[in-house]
């Protein structure tokens, strides 16, 4: 794994439902400091003890914290590593994702939260301003799910791979039918490409997408035909 530290400034609105199920810290660290931004270098607005309880009302990708970049914002308002905390799910979301849009593909907008930092490492372990690293932020925004180059225990290293890390992944389905809030991909050029479908029109076979790196380094959406891109990739069943 790239070693990847990156203070992300991240656009975060508050979970509109309390959490009822209350945490606590694992067992790793006696204690853990709950800060102002999910990065290690913002500061602490509070610290919990082993023992002390706390709501998590919603979850974020920001800094990488030993290799893990899942956030949660507690029921104080700050930002506390999942890295420490006992959810029972090491590597999945316990609760909505801070900007969750709910279960469908969002508005076609460019809100790529890190465009100023192409080249650096994003929390999902991909390159800045590369397709992957658009389509894990929609992932992960979009359909809560907490993908990384190494969802599901599959390498899905560069787009031209997806499919085939997609097809070894267990309730991954790939298929050539697209739907919206699913991924599209081929591998025409040599990385090949990724890009995060936003609509489908059935009548005359054509898709709209949205990605990065076609203009290079920036956003675009465009509609083809279905067939311009090799398979679709769904990640999550319900789609
Ligand atoms: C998928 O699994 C096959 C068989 O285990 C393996 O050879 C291949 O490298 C895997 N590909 C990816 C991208 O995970
Ligand atoms: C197909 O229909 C859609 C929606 O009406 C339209 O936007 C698009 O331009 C058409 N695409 C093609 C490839 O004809």
């Amino acid at each position: 794994m790239k070693p990847a530290l990156l203070a992300a400034p991240l656009l975060l609105v508050s979970a509109s439902a309390a959490a009822r199920r209350l945490y606590q810290l694992n067992d790793k660290s006696d204690y853990a400091n709950c800060r102002a931004a999910p990065t290690t270098d913002s500061p602490v607005v509070r610290q919990y003890k082993a023992g002390d309880t706390f709501g998590i009302e919603c979850q974020v990708s920001g800094m990488r914290v030993f290799d893990y970049a899942i956030w949660d914002k507690t029921s104080d308002g700050c930002y506390l590593t999942d890295y420490y905390v006992d959810t029972g799910a090491p590597s999945a979301y316990v609760a909505d994702y801070c900007l969750y849009d709910g279960p469908d593909p969002g508005p076609a907008v460019d809100d790529y939260r890190y465009r100023d930092q192409c080249d650096e490492v994003d929390p999902w372990n991909y390159y800045i301003c590369q397709c992957v690293s658009f389509v894990a932020q929609r992932i992960n925004e979009r359909q809560r799910i907490y993908f990384t180059n190494a969802f599901g225990g599959s390498r899905w290293g560069d787009a031209g791979t997806w499919a085939d890390a997609a097809r070894n992944t267990t309730g991954v389905r790939v298929d050539r039918t697209p739907r919206p809030g699913c991924i599209a991909q081929h591998r025409r050029s040599a990385l090949g490409h990724v890009a995060w479908v936003h609509s489908v029109c059935h009548a005359n076979r054509s898709v709209t997408v949205e990605q990065y790196n076609v203009v290079p380094h920036q956003y675009s959406s465009e509609t083809v035909p279905w067939d311009a891109f090799d398979y679709y990739i769904h990640l999550d069943h319900k789609h």
